[in-house]
């Protein structure tokens, strides 16, 4: 089997692969690392792989379920691929205890696999019926689920929740209706109550906007990323390039705050003016690209770093 044409390919197809190679452009650094920092599935890193021969990458996943999957799709790549579970927020101890440093590029491709919104058990669909809202990417950490969220968390902080992670603009007629069922013990529940309160938009169901925001808050990703983002900048090597892909406003924020003090810093430069899309093509082959958001920056020398 050649390497990447494994029966995988179809679970999770990657967004905006051709852009993300162009700008991570590790032509530059042959023999070079390359951090996925959210190895998923492994759609990108596999095109990475195949695209430069000669470059070994470190792939990381906070959800050791989907590691297996990485590790069984990036097998054809032998010992060029290493693959660790934990948190790309961790990025510099991960460096370190693999005995590396100044990756040449890193890649966050940040949000929810296929894969996992594919598994009902893992409830991070609401196609997921009659099983709990657990929406944690690492369900044997003791952290809380989502089931435990939507049934402790007060109305105010539901509502600021739904509004602020999942951009639901009816968030607080959803926060009520929530608080007033509980208690909520299935996803099915879950998207019933949601729908009957949130706003309805044209080939959305109601509920994904507040599935979406219980996510992103139970596994707190921008926490994670905001410390991703700060590390990622500080480790790279000269000349190396971050690249990230967003699917959410918040996140989004979050890259170009990052982007533009690392920039006002002469940390390096901003290679995204503005955000690069999914060209049309791409949304009708997968809907999923339609949101993605590129953005791209490049680390300057390390003396200009130091002296910030
Ligand atoms: C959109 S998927 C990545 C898909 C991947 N690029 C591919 O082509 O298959 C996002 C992945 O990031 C992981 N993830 C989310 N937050 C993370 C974090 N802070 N550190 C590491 N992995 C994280 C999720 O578990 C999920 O597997």
């Amino acid at each position: 089997m050649a390497p990447g044409s494994d029966d995988l390919s179809h679970v999770h197809e990657p967004v905006l692969v051709q852009e993300v190679l162009a700008f991570l452009a590790l032509e530059r650094s042959p023999g070079g690392l390359v951090v996925d920092g959210t190895v998923g599935a492994g759609g990108h890193a596999a095109a990475i792989l195949r695209a430069h021969p000669d470059v070994r990458l470190l792939g990381i996943d906070r959800d050791p379920a989907i590691l297996t999957h990485a590790a069984q799709r990036l097998a054809p790549f032998g010992d060029r691929v290493r693959l660790v579970h934990r948190s790309y927020a961790e990025l510099a101890e991960v460096l370190a205890e693999a005995g590396e440093s100044a990756p040449a590029g890193v890649l966050l491709d940040v949000g929810v696999s296929s894969l996992q919104l594919d598994d009902p058990s893992r409830g991070f669909s609401f196609r997921g019926g009659e099983h709990a809202p657990d929406m944690r990417f690492d369900s044997s950490s003791s952290d809380a689920t989502a089931g435990e969220l939507i049934n402790h968390a007060s109305e105010r902080n539901l509502a600021r929740i739904l509004f602020e992670l999942g951009d639901e603009p009816r968030a607080r007629s959803v926060a009520r209706a929530i608080v007033a069922a509980r208690p909520i013990t299935t996803v099915a529940q879950l998207r019933e109550v949601v729908a009957r309160s949130a706003l309805r938009v044209r080939r959305h169901d109601p509920a994904t906007r507040t599935f979406q925001a219980l996510r992103i808050a139970v596994n707190d990703e921008l926490g994670h990323m905001e410390r991703g983002l700060d590390v990622a900048l500080r480790q790279l090597a000269t000349g190396g390039r971050l690249v990230v892909l967003c699917f959410q406003s918040a996140e989004e924020r979050l890259v170009k705050t990052a982007f533009r003090e690392a920039a006002r810093e002469r940390r390096g430069r901003i290679l995204t003016k503005k955000p690069v899309r999914a060209t049309s093509e791409e949304v009708r082959r997968n809907p999923r690209a339609r949101p993605a958001r590129l953005r791209a920056f490049e680390a300057g020398s390390n003396e200009e770093r130091e002296g910030s």
